[in-house]
């Protein structure tokens, strides 16, 4: 077997890496669209491996550090079809985790789609562990198609006057606890730490939505949303204690993309939700089209 060089890629590799990273999944792969993105941010680490003679790339990863730096995101794992089962993916994970450990951070973690056997029994071998299920959705709100606005009523953008609240509330969310206390930006989970200042970036952000009682004074919901100039608007956290509060957030988030949408033509609404059992029919009555789940994984440094 000729022997593998694991090296920084090279800009020069990317037509090379994404002859076997177009067709990864059913859906296709998102490699082309975050390369050059990957290629030149200072908080990651791009690997390529190479077979030394030939010079043809055999597999890629990407290692993010998360802004609070406590935790190394492992993303893009790809092996070359041809080069499958021989350890290629774990060698690769263990110079992700071990870059981490290099950057300060205290733990490695990582997403993985339930229907994705091979990634999950990878990375399971390699120590890591299941911490939470999300369940994410998609509209795709092209101007041509007719959504039903649904009523938002009571729920509004939380100030910093909530935050106190909205701490309380989590700590004593179900839900919040199921998610291992996280959320997701564009596909990247964070760890919310309650005893940081995340949620009142959050909050000066107007990223976070609650939903009160009718006096106005118990938060019963809270969402926190991700917007970008390029056509997108996501829930990366979504918690209710019913179907109606939860029903009440997402159609919320609904009308937010409608009003882009006249402007500045957003074109997908995405969710992240922790796993609630009476999500499903929610969705289907909202017309969301339910695409998947994913595991959130785990591993913590022992130092
Ligand atoms: C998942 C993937 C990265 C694994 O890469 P790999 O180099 O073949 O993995 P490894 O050789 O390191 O395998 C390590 C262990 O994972 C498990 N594993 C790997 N592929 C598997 C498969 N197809 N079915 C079941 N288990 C599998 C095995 O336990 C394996 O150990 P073993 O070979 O001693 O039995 C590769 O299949 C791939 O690129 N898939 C498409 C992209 C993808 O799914 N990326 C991850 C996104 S989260």
């Amino acid at each position: 077997m000729i022997p593998l060089k694991f090296r920084n890629a090279k800009q020069s590799d990317k037509n090379n890496v994404l002859r076997f990273c177009t067709n990864t999944f059913e859906w296709g792969d998102y490699i082309e669209e975050v390369w050059d993105e990957w290629y030149s941010d200072p908080n990651g680490y791009l690997t390529v491996a190479e077979e030394e003679d030939s010079g043809v790339i055999a597999a890629l990863s990407h290692a993010y550090i998360c802004p609070n730096r406590k935790r190394v995101w492992l993303e893009g794992v790809r092996v070359n079809p041809n080069f499958r089962r021989r350890s290629i993916g774990t060698e690769l994970i263990k110079k992700m985790v071990q870059y981490g450990k290099e950057q300060g951070a205290k733990e490695a973690a990582a997403i993985v789609s339930v229907k994705n056997i091979a990634s999950q029994a990878m990375i399971e071998k390699n120590g890591f562990v299941v911490t939470s299920r999300w369940t994410y959705c998609y509209i795709s709100t092209t101007p041509s198609k007719v959504y039903q606005k649904p009523e938002t009523g009571q729920a509004r953008i939380a100030t910093s006057k909530d935050k106190e609240m909205l701490c309380n509330y989590l700590k004593q969310s179900h839900l919040f606890r199921a998610a291992a206390e996280n959320y997701v930006e564009f596909w990247r989970w964070y760890h919310l730490d309650l005893g940081s200042g995340v949620v009142q970036t959050l909050i000066d952000e107007k990223r976070v939505i609650i939903t009160m009682d009718t006096n106005h004074s118990i938060i019963e919901g809270v969402m926190i949303i991700n917007k970008t100039n390029n056509n997108m608007l996501q829930i990366g956290y979504l918690d209710a204690p019913d179907i109606s509060t939860l029903r009440h957030l997402i159609a919320l988030v609904i009308n937010l993309a409608y009003n882009e949408l006249t402007e500045k033509r957003c074109e997908k609404l995405q969710m992240f939700i922790p796993h609630i059992q009476f999500l499903q029919p929610v969705m289907t009555d909202l017309g969301i089209n339910h695409y998947g789940q994913f595991l959130l994984y785990r591993m913590e440094y022992s130092f």
